[in-house]
């Protein structure tokens, strides 16, 4: 019998979780954080409609006239609406610097002020243009921080037999977001008449609702014990881990993780390679160990990005038009359905499968979902090539329809299952700590920017002819997409799920073809106080806190006693 992985792994990891550690102040801290998920959800359930209202149309000009040709209107539309995304590139880029320097707490608040005004800015715009662009790009700055800060505090916060859910449950905010936005805009237009700017204005202040909710719940979070241990603030560090885990300091459940983060810290000053702004980024990028886990990030980003769901969920409407749905009241009610089946997928990942079956099992059953989807609609598609057309001669061929619509949803919950949930997961809990801020933002700056591509690649895709795919093309590229991808998460991802933050480094020291496929096994129980202990490894524990007390007598060391 080797080391537990996976389901055995996580029960072992319960199993040693005192009960205490499940308390209410983590719970809210958790639930702050995880709410800035939210942020890019509202925007994008909001803005797809705010475009399409008759007041937003009048004071931004967004139609046809003899100034103003389609293609121009297409244009002027996608700079409103992209605006967000190109300022979350820049946010994601520089949320390391706030989030290491000020703290994650207040790296929140900053993030939320920067949003709040961003969003003012936005809605006090009356008609001119050039603000409103430079209001939702002001908000992207704020917005693109929430995927770094959020996801690196839940994981540091987190007791890790229950890291995967703390995390997810930013995943699952997302939608919520999403879905309120579909609300907002629906109830403001039942409510407010449509010639008058206080309706979309109305749906976006749900905006400044949330960042002002946040920023006062972060008064009563606790801050991330690993910053502060970073920061050499040892004692709070001690004090606010007590309190985060309802434990008294001495406990051995906090004295474990408290040697575990200060040993790791030690390692990472001894591996070092300069100070500065340049040697992180070195650190991260010229350390083997620290190169591998980049590179994983970075793969997930892409593959997750270009597997296809992130495109079908901006285009719903149109692809449920190419699969045969018209009317468009229909097409609405396709698409708000299709929100809240993946926030229901996204919670079930969230509670019942990240941390029980684990994360690549979790991953690959989503991308298992999505292939099977896209394989369908590809072969539909280029069988029937008239349903893009809508014209379907044959019974049969719109049963199949009927059945390509089904597997849009399907896909939907593939990907709110696996790659939207393990996305931001991955990045936050396999860094070190040095670098994990630093490491996170690298990785959602890259994921925006496959994201900007994506929408803009997408619809050229669809297009028949020369430069295009044409749309069973683009199935097809999507289903060859997901099947890589599949094969990436077999080889290279490897199993975290009950593994301290501070044992993946031992794990990803080792030689890179053994990470993903057996990693876990090899290195269950060590590299870690926290983990031997759970393994009931007396002799590995008795080792680590020997070293620890022979170096605290040379005065090396504060973490344990
Ligand atoms: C929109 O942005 C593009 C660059 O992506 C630019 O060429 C174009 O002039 C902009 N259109 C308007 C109306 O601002
Ligand atoms: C927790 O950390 C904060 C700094 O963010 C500090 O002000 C506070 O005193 C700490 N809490 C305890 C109980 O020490």
């Amino acid at each position: 019998m080797g080391n537990p992985v996976g389901p055995g792994m996580w029960k072992a990891a319960l199993a040693e979780t005192p009960r205490e550690a499940f308390n209410w102040r983590l719970a809210f801290s958790v639930l702050c954080f995880g709410l800035m998920g939210a942020a890019r959800g509202l925007d994008e359930g909001l803005i797809g409609t705010t475009v399409t209202q008759k007041s937003f149309i009048n004071e931004y000009n967004l139609k046809l006239t003899k100034s103003q040709n389609a293609t121009q209107l297409a244009q002027r539309t996608g700079n409103i609406t992209a605006m967000v995304q190109i300022g979350s590139v820049g946010g994601a880029l520089i949320a390391f610097i706030a989030c290491d320097k000020l703290g994650r707490l207040w790296a929140t608040r900053q993030l939320c002020t920067i949003w709040i005004v961003g969003v003012i800015i936005y809605i006090t715009s009356n008609g001119s243009y050039g603000q409103v662009l430079a209001g939702r790009f002001i908000m992207g700055l704020g917005i693109g921080q929430t995927t770094v800060v959020a996801p690196t505090y839940l994981a540091e916060a987190s007791p890790r037999s229950i890291r995967g859910l703390c995390i997810c449950i930013f995943s699952g905010s997302v939608y919520l977001g999403i879905m309120l936005g579909y609300f907002a805009n629906w109830g403001t237009s039942l409510h407010i008449s449509n010639s008058t700017s206080k309706q979309w204005v109305d749906a976006t202040i749900l905006h400044i609702i949330f960042a002002g909710l946040i920023i006062i719940g972060s008064f009563f979070a606790l801050e991330s014990p690993r910053w502060l241990a970073k920061v050499g603030r040892d004692e709070q560090a001690a004090a606010n881990m007590s309190k985060l885990r309802k434990l008294p300091l001495d406990h051995p459940y906090v004295q474990a993780e408290l040697i575990d983060i200060h040993d790791q810290l030690e390692r990472e000053r001894e591996a070092t390679l300069g100070s500065g702004f340049l040697g992180p980024l070195k650190e991260l990028f010229m350390l083997p160990g620290n190169r591998y886990r980049i590179l994983l990030g970075l793969g997930c980003q892409l593959l997750g990005q270009w597997s296809g769901a992130q495109s079908i969920t901006i285009y719903a409407p149109q692809f449920f038009q190419t699969l045969g749905v018209t009317g468009s009241s229909e097409k609405l009610f396709a698409t708000a359905i299709f929100g809240v089946v993946k926030f229901v997928s996204a919670i079930i990942c969230a509670f019942f499968l990240v941390d029980f079956i684990g994360r690549k099992r979790s991953l690959a059953t989503g991308i298992i979902i999505q292939f099977v989807a896209m394989f369908y609609v590809a072969i539909y598609l280029t069988v029937v090539p008239s349903a893009t057309t809508g014209k379907l001669k044959s019974a049969s061929q719109k049963h199949a329809g009927t059945g390509a619509i089904a597997m849009i949803y399907f896909s939907g919950v593939g990907w709110a299952l696996g790659w939207n949930s393990i996305q931001y997961l991955i990045g936050a809990e396999i860094f070190p700590l040095r670098v994990r801020s630093l490491g996170v933002s690298m990785i959602m700056c890259f994921h925006f920017v496959n994201q900007y591509g994506n929408t803009k690649a997408v619809p050229q895709m669809l297009v028949v002819g020369a430069p295009g795919l044409s749309p069973n093309g683009t199935f097809w590229f999507f289903t060859a997409v997901t099947l890589l991808g599949l094969g990436f998460v077999w080889f290279f991802l490897p199993e975290t799920v009950g593994k301290s933050l501070e044992g993946m480094d031992e794990l990803f020291n080792l030689p890179w073809h053994m990470i993903g496929r057996k990693g876990a096994a090899l290195t269950a129980g060590k590299g870690s106080v926290a983990e031997a202990m759970m393994l009931g490894d007396t002799e590995k524990v008795a080792e680590i806190s020997r070293e620890e007390q022979v170096e605290n007598v040379d005065g090396k060391r504060t973490g344990g006693r």
